[in-house]
């Protein structure tokens, strides 16, 4: 059966908005997990926007599924990595300026050290791609424990021909990873519509979604939160 990692990062994006203490990761992540999260994924971006270096602290001791770090492939994400140690780090490529991770990770030499390093650190690595066998092919040789497929593309695209092409772009690249033994996941864009064709592809191991999942948040709570301030009003 797949399994589920929800992506907190915009309940912190919401805390940062106005610098304070609310809403809290932590409980987030709890919520998440009692309702069914298998994982818990932040990205601890360079600038910071969203999640802070004290909520990775935090969710190490309080997380009781599984912690997955998405970060840069920098010294200094290394570093952090290796004093909190979560139990997977997914490598993202990162741009100061994107709104959202765009596109897969171009892997190339500077990431084999890297990932060597993560390994020996006893975190099990994984890298995000798209489905792109060339890049595939470099992710098992450099030795990864899961390849993450970008479904950002998939996920933006209207048309049903370009869809159906790459659902097919996808699931050859499902069939690539898991022949060399590797951990199959997904993510980026995906919502309650789009994941219904991307469950029918055998193979995806676990989902990471975020965006989908706070933003229904939102509106399936807000009814209950307008009353019980209206009843503290009258
Ligand atoms: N997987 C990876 C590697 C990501 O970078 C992100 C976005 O941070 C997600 C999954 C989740 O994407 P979304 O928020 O669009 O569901």
């Amino acid at each position: 059966m797949a399994e589920l990692g929800v992506n907190i990062d915009h309940i912190a994006t919401l805390r940062q908005a106005r610098l304070g203490i609310d809403p809290e990761p932590v409980y987030a992540a709890a919520i998440a997990e009692q309702n069914g999260a298998d994982q818990i994924t932040v990205h601890l971006r360079e600038d910071r926007r969203h999640i802070q270096l004290r909520d990775v602290k935090l969710l190490r001791q309080t997380v009781q599924t599984r912690l997955n770090l998405e970060m840069a492939a920098t010294e200094e994400m290394v570093s952090i990595a290796q004093t909190i140690k979560p139990d997977t780090v997914t490598l993202v490529p990162e741009k100061r300026e994107e709104l959202t991770t765009e596109g897969g990770l171009k892997l190339s030499e500077h990431y084999r050290s890297m990932i060597k390093n993560l390994k020996e650190s006893g975190i099990e690595v994984s890298v995000f791609i798209e489905p792109d066998p060339k890049m595939i092919k470099l992710a098992i040789k450099y030795d990864v424990d899961a390849v993450e497929i970008h479904t950002g593309a998939y996920s933006n695209l209207k048309n049903s021909k370009e869809i159906e092409a790459e659902l097919q772009r996808i699931e050859k690249a499902v069939k690539m990873i898991s022949a060399a033994n590797l951990r199959v996941v997904a993510g980026h864009g995906l919502n309650y519509h789009n994941i219904k064709k991307i469950v029918e592809i055998e193979g995806i191991e676990e989902y990471n979604i975020g965006h989908s999942i706070i933003c229904r948040a939102v509106f399936s709570g807000l009814a209950e939160a307008v009353y019980s301030m209206k009843l503290l009003v009258e």
